[in-house]
């Protein structure tokens, strides 16, 4: 009895549980098989890192987990919820609320201002424009871009244009973030900077982090660290690992 009682009490902690996920891009002879059954459980309160090769996997592996892509197959619940028993209004609306995202290329709009690219996810969830812009200054000033909030993403260079999708997946306070390659662009003293407002915003007891990277020096702020290979995990460290083991 009571072993069911903590079993259930573990289940309920998790943020994510991803089991035997599989994704496959394209049909026949372009076929490539991104997932081979991803097995993964990431906890409320955890920062996971995801390491890996080139092409193993992570990207495909976290589109999923933020519902951006549809898996082929396998479970992957989030907060308990599976993306694909919602409907396509649901899935839109309780994605906008809880995850936010920084993507590899960054995906900001060309034509927007930092402060508007930053206010997307609050005009999304129904905030009105000129609080959503007011709160898009305060992130980006936290960020280090309080003078720079007006300025175009083709007038920012690649490390800001970095810094204004990091404050675009944080300004609604989303329960999960998912962040892939956050500091590819930042020097050492702002990708620290970064990810010590990640670990305020996005690390809580009901929250979690996953951050893909190659950066070796922000592996200690990672609770575990998964590393990936051929659409596998392949293997899952502990902080108190890390230092001694993951540096490629
Ligand atoms: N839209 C797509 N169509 C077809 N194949 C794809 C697509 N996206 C990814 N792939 C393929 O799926 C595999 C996994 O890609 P993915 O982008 O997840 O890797 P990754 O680990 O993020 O790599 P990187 O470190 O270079 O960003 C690769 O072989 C890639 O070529
Ligand atoms: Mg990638």
């Amino acid at each position: 009895m009571t072993q069911t009682l903590d079993h259930k009490s573990t289940l309920s902690r998790l943020a994510i549980d991803c089991r035997g996920v599989t994704k496959t891009y394209g049909k026949g002879e372009s076929e490539v098989v991104a997932l081979r059954g991803v097995d993964i459980q990431i906890g409320m309160g955890e920062l996971l890192m995801l390491v890996g090769p080139s092409g193993c996997g992570k990207t495909t592996l976290i589109s999923v987990i933020a519902g951006i892509l549809d898996r082929d197959g396998g479970h992957c619940e989030v907060f308990g919820r599976d993306y694909m028993k919602m409907s396509s209004r649901e899935r839109t609306r309780w994605r906008g609320e809880m995850i936010g995202f920084v993507f590899q290329s960054f995906n900001l709009l060309p034509t927007l201002t930092a402060a508007e690219n930053v206010s997307v996810p609050l005009l999304i969830n129904g905030m009105k424009r000129s609080k959503a812009v007011a709160k898009a200054k305060d992130v980006l000033a936290r960020v280090g871009l309080g003078e720079r909030s007006k300025s175009l993403p083709s007038q920012l260079s690649g490390g800001q244009q970095q810094r204004v999708a990091i404050a675009r997946a944080l300004v609604h306070e989303p329960k999960l973030i998912v962040c892939d390659e956050p500091t590819s662009a930042l020097d050492h003293d702002t990708g620290h900077k970064v990810m010590d407002l990640f670990k305020q915003v996005a690390v809580g007891e009901d929250r979690a982090l996953v951050v893909v990277t190659h950066d070796q020096r922000i592996f200690s702020f990672a609770d575990r660290i998964a590393r990936m290979d051929d659409g596998h995990i392949e293997s899952i460290q502990d902080k108190k690992d890390v230092s001694t083991n993951l540096h490629e």
